[in-house]
């Protein structure tokens, strides 16, 4: 009896391991390492290239100049959030000093309510910041951030107003919109009003159910009538066509699913986020180096283009995704968000030192049916790769 417990015991722990050789995990640690120094000389170099109230965005390589855009752009904590990644590995002053140089500059986002993009503004900047120094003054700014992004709630749909209606569109609601969920939980969990946390679930249930396509695949936009609550339509802005499934759409919804399972233990979110994962990572068109293209039907595929900040964010979205799965799902998670990151890390994705506008990470493409940022460095994919390095460093590893 004491016998097969103690076996099933093991057999359970067993299961909750992610396999990986000795080997591995020292080429691993040996990456990821490098991966940070390298981090930090790129962004010491982007330092001196940024201008005093921008926040660096991209780089065009034809010009040899930074691209950087108003504060109230959504990318605009991503250039903070990179130099908190970087300092909590390196402990490199001089970073800390340029990323609370970068947070004043974006202060005054807290009180803006132009879109639903708080969270990605606000989060991933002041998250990071009070993550590492405990300081209140970054919280408050957190806590007052949600207050504005919860002025975009719409009750009568139930879902946060991604952008203000035009003539394209009245409400609507974009998959990306899942991750700013992420500051109003977090706002709840940290004693803000419960509402946030409740909006955060109302938004994620009425995506899940007018999102997904039956493969688990999202449409980008869904546009809904305010007055009635219906929806009119589900395009897209991003991607090759509304019924296609958009790279870092998918890789924002798996992101978003795993996070909500996070905070809520929720089962369903848990199940839609391995859902999502295994139409990404069982996708015919996902290149053997698990770089995805800009969209899953890109026409063009083999010789699309492809959008490193899809994988960097599919990448650590996995890691988290591999906390909370077992068996052979989590093994295929974690094995496959591994292979992202040495695709990421090798010549093929990672510049030289001093190339790239500073940036980490080339061949990203923002939104190619409006021929913007198409093969380009991306703060975003900067972002969201560190974070999954961070995530392999203090889980797998
Ligand atoms: N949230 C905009 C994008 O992913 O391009």
């Amino acid at each position: 009896m004491k016998k097969n417990i103690l076996l099933l015991a093991s057999l359970f722990f067993c299961c909750n391991l992610f396999a990986q050789s000795a080997a591995t995990k020292d080429l691993m640690q040996r990456l990821i390492k490098e991966d940070f120094e390298f981090a930090d000389t790129q962004y010491r170099y982007m330092m001196t290239l940024a201008p005093p109230n921008k926040m660096p965005q991209s780089y065009n390589e034809k010009e040899n100049k930074l691209i950087a855009n108003n504060i109230t752009w959504w990318c605009s904590g991503f250039y903070p959030g990179v130099l908190w990644y970087i300092y909590e590995q390196t402990g490199n002053s001089t970073i800390k000093q340029e990323a609370e140089r970068a947070l004043q500059v974006i202060e005054s986002n807290q009180s803006f309510t132009g879109n639903h993009d708080l969270g990605f503004m606000m989060y991933c900047s002041f998250g990071n910041a009070y993550r590492l120094t405990k300081d209140e003054k970054y919280k408050n700014i957190i806590f007052h951030s949600s207050q504005s992004l919860a002025t975009r709630y719409r009750p009568s749909i139930k879902c946060i107003q991604s952008w203000d209606s035009s003539a394209r569109f009245f409400c609507p609601v974009i998959i990306d919109n899942m991750m700013n969920l992420e500051m109003l939980c977090w706002t709840s969990q940290q004693g803000g009003s419960k509402k946030y946390l409740d909006i955060a679930v109302n938004h994620a249930n009425t995506t899940l159910k007018n999102h997904f396509r039956p493969n688990y695949s999202s449409y980008h936009v869904v546009d809904y009538n305010l007055q009635t609550g219906a929806v009119r339509r589900k395009a897209t802005w991003q991607g090759a066509a509304d019924c296609s499934p958009w790279a870092r759409g998918q890789a924002w919804g798996l992101y978003g699913y795993t996070m909500m399972y996070r905070f809520t233990k929720n089962k369903k979110y848990l199940v839609q986020a391995q859902n999502i994962a295994k139409f990404i990572l069982n996708h015919p068109n996902l290149p053997a180096d698990k770089i995805p293209y800009w969209d899953f039907n890109a026409p063009l595929i083999p010789t699309a283009k492809r959008d490193a900040s899809a994988a960097a964010i599919t990448a650590s979205a996995l890691l988290e995704l591999g906390q909370y799965t077992q068996g052979v799902d989590k093994n295929k998670f974690v094995n496959d968000a591994k292979l992202i990151l040495q695709s990421l890390s090798s010549d093929a994705y990672r510049a030289k030192p001093g190339e790239n506008g500073g940036f980490i990470l080339k061949h990203s493409t923002g939104a190619y049916p409006q021929n913007s940022e198409i093969d380009v460095p991306l703060i975003y994919a900067d972002y969201y790769f560190l974070e999954a390095l961070k995530r392999y460093k203090d889980w797998y590893l």
